[in-house]
């Protein structure tokens, strides 16, 4: 199974998705192929936001060696999962698929039913819980895809 996160800069929330899934597929015995990128090009080639950083780190995950890049129509193909943190993002990515792109295209908070909020918040200059809030909704709808694809 291949799975794509999706942000804006690709260098706060989709990261920690990649980072995220990667690190709870392992520990499940999953086999399954992670990646994450941008709407956007700005952030290309960068390392993840060292607030990202720091705060995967802290739950024992290392994303410190990811780089960003910008989603290309081709990974609407390449992937079965593309998972959007935001209606912005879900919009764009909607907005690049062609009648070859077979991958199924969702909000990731989406998966979390108990989940009252449908967007993971843009953390870039500061906003409500910040990198720690990010990471506890990218974590939660993780695992909530993880029971859902893999019930055990
Ligand atoms: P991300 O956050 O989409 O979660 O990576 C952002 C990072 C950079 C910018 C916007 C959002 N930016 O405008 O540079």
């Amino acid at each position: 199974m291949r799975v794509l996160f999706v942000c804006l800069g690709n260098i706060c929330r989709s990261p920690l998705g990649e980072g995220v899934l990667r690190h709870l597929a392992q520990e499940r015995g999953l086999a399954m192929e992670v990646d994450s990128c941008g709407t956007g090009a700005w952030h290309a080639g960068e390392t993840p936001d060292r607030r990202s950083v720091a705060v995967a780190r802290g739950r024992g995950v290392d994303i410190s060696r990811q780089r960003a890049r910008q989603i290309v129509a081709t990974d609407l193909e390449e992937f079965d999962h593309v998972f959007a943190m935001d209606r912005s993002n879900l919009a764009d990515i909607q907005g690049l698929a062609t009648p070859a792109s077979t991958a199924r295209i969702a909000l990731l908070l989406e998966e979390n039913a108990s989940e009252g909020t449908l967007d993971v918040p843009d953390p870039y200059y500061g906003g409500p819980g910040g990198f720690d809030h990010v990471l506890a909704l990218v974590w939660d709808a993780c695992e909530a895809f993880l029971d859902r694809v893999d019930p055990g």
